[in-house]
């Protein structure tokens, strides 16, 4: 009783944050909502603070106001474009992650509740804070023996705090799931299940080392590309210590042009080691925007920050990377057939029209005139697609499209005349000529292993949707509509919603 009324006094803050950032009724969703809660929005919006001009620009203020579960909810909203639509995943992926520091005597606290000792006896130097996030912030260090390292410290109670959040949010999810059928359909429950699952991981500090140490040892004959080693000795749960990467942030375009850094060379690097991570390895950072990466002082490029890493079953990267070797080779039909092997169209489409839609993608890129390609653009058609063909996008992909796209960016801000495709096809080529070369041993072998690799995956998915139409007959009678994407925006409208109405039946639920 008291904790549901700590949930819903959380819930009426944000609801209250919300809409002084015009980000809780937003009035480009108004329309869809019933009148009493236009009304609401209406009087919401009198004084709102948010001028931003798009609705997902106004969510990410206030989500930055309301703090670190808040920023994760966003960032997490950003990975499923499928769920939110593209235009608010798109401004939420810009989310900013900087708060104010917390002091260098808790910092110190941290470290010495973590092993025990006093810094001075497990650092020669320590420094102020360099970098505050949601999460946590960084300090620089020297150890005893004179080496350099970054210090990541987890703020103090951000564990406690964030859980509180996320108990409240699954309380609106409970809510909203209960009265609302269109989203139910878009599953809030699992979704915030999902959300504290994926936060729990950047919530332990050990698991980040993991993520380092696994991807330098995938890199380590890649000579121009460098991972901090990791400290083990000085990381626990709530602190990791890495080797400083000493040199100039991505960033900083002036200094590397001042050290001659070759900048051309510089972004294909960026793409095409964005690449082998993903389908060389299937394990691949997904946070790799320019504040991430250092140009060390030998010239090689420092990547660091391991918190967010996607990972590609080996279907998943085949798939990858025979769509990217279709649309090479224009061969249409043989990408939709990936598709709908895969899994990834539901069966009553067409596969006809389906490579239709992919050559309406494919045949601009043809023209061989890279310098104009956008690939995020075309990334974002092959969205368009998607919806059209209720296709069901596995996460891993969707991260991988959106760091694809940060990483575009990033390259293209290094050189502005970047040809993507060029950039891509060696490793792209490398790939395939490995992987899916098996073809040249014969087409039935590769087709044998490939349905036997893809069916099994498949099951928990055809049980689900076997499941779930069940459920959907059950409710509806035998008439019923599969989910389409429409019902995005209710689930927008629905979020939205669950805020406005905390204050409403907090009163209500406490009187009860
Ligand atoms: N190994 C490192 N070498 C040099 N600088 C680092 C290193 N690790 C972190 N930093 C600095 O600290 C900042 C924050 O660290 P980061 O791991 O990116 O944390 P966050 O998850 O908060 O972004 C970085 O942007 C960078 O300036
Ligand atoms: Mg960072």
């Amino acid at each position: 009783m008291i904790s549901a009324l700590a949930d819903y006094a959380r819930l009426a803050r944000a609801g209250w944050t919300l809409a002084r950032h015009d980000a809780l009724i937003p009035r480009e969703f108004a329309h869809l909502t019933p009148a009493p809660v236009r009304l609401a929005g209406a009087v919401s919006r009198i004084g709102a603070v948010g001028r931003a001009k798009r609705p997902g620009e106004r969510l990410a203020l206030a989500f930055e106001k309301l703090g670190p579960a808040y920023v994760k909810l966003g960032q997490f909203m950003a990975t499923r474009p499928d769920i939110v639509g593209f235009e608010l995943a798109d401004d939420l992926g810009r989310l900013q992650d900087k708060m104010p520091p917390f002091s260098e005597a808790a910092a110190r606290r941290e470290i010495e509740k973590a092993f025990g000792k006093p810094v001075e006896a497990l650092f020669e130097t320590f420094s102020a804070p360099i970098a505050a996030a949601s999460i946590a912030q960084a300090h620089k260090a020297t150890l005893k023996d004179g080496s350099r390292v970054a210090v990541k410290i987890l703020r103090p109670q951000i564990e406690a705090k964030a859980g509180r959040e996320f108990r409240a949010f699954a309380r609106a999810a409970a809510v909203v799931e209960a009265v609302s059928k269109a989203a139910r359909r878009m599953e809030p429950v699992k979704f915030v299940e999902t959300l504290k699952a994926s936060a729990a991981i950047e919530l332990d500090l050990r698991l980040e080392a993991g993520a380092a140490s696994e991807l330098a040892e995938n890199l380590k004959s890649e000579s121009q590309v460098r991972v901090p080693g990791v400290v083990w000795p000085l990381t626990a749960k709530r602190v990791l210590t890495v080797e400083w990467i000493s040199g100039t942030p991505l960033g900083d375009l002036a200094a590397l042009d001042r050290r001659g850094v070759d900048r051309r060379a510089l972004a294909k690097l960026v793409i095409r080691n964005f690449l082998t991570q993903a389908l060389h390895d299937g394990f691949f950072h997904a946070d790799m925007h320019q504040g991430n990466m250092i140009v060390d002082d030998d010239g090689r490029l420092g990547l660091i920050d391991f918190g967010i890493m996607g990972r590609l079953d080996e279907q998943a990267r085949r798939t990858f990377a025979e769509i990217i070797y279709g649309f090479i080779a224009r061969d249409y039909r043989r990408t939709a057939e990936v598709h709908f092997e895969a899994g990834y169209v539901p069966p009553g489409h067409s596969m006809e029209a389906f490579a239709q839609a992919l050559r309406a993608v494919g045949e601009p890129l043809q023209g061989r005139n890279a310098h104009e390609v956008d690939m995020s653009r075309v990334l974002q058609q092959l969205f368009d697609v998607t919806a059209l063909f209720d296709m069901h996008l596995r996460p891993e992909l969707v991260l991988l499209q959106r760091t694809m796209v940060t990483v575009e960016g990033v390259a293209r801000v290094l050189d502005p005349g970047i040809d993507m495709w060029d950039a891509a096809t060696p490793v792209v080529k490398d790939y395939v000529t490995r992987s899916i070369g098996l073809e040249a041993q014969g087409e039935k072998l590769r087709a044998a292993t490939r349905k036997a690799a893809e069916i099994a995956p498949r099951l928990p998915h055809y049980v689900e949707a076997i499941g779930k139409a069940a459920e959907r007959y059950m409710e509806n009678g035998a008439a019923a509509e599969p989910a389409r994407s429409g019902d995005r925006g209710a689930l927008a409208a629905a979020l939205w919603f669950a805020g406005a109405s905390g204050l409403a039946l907090a009163a209500a639920l406490a009187l009860r």
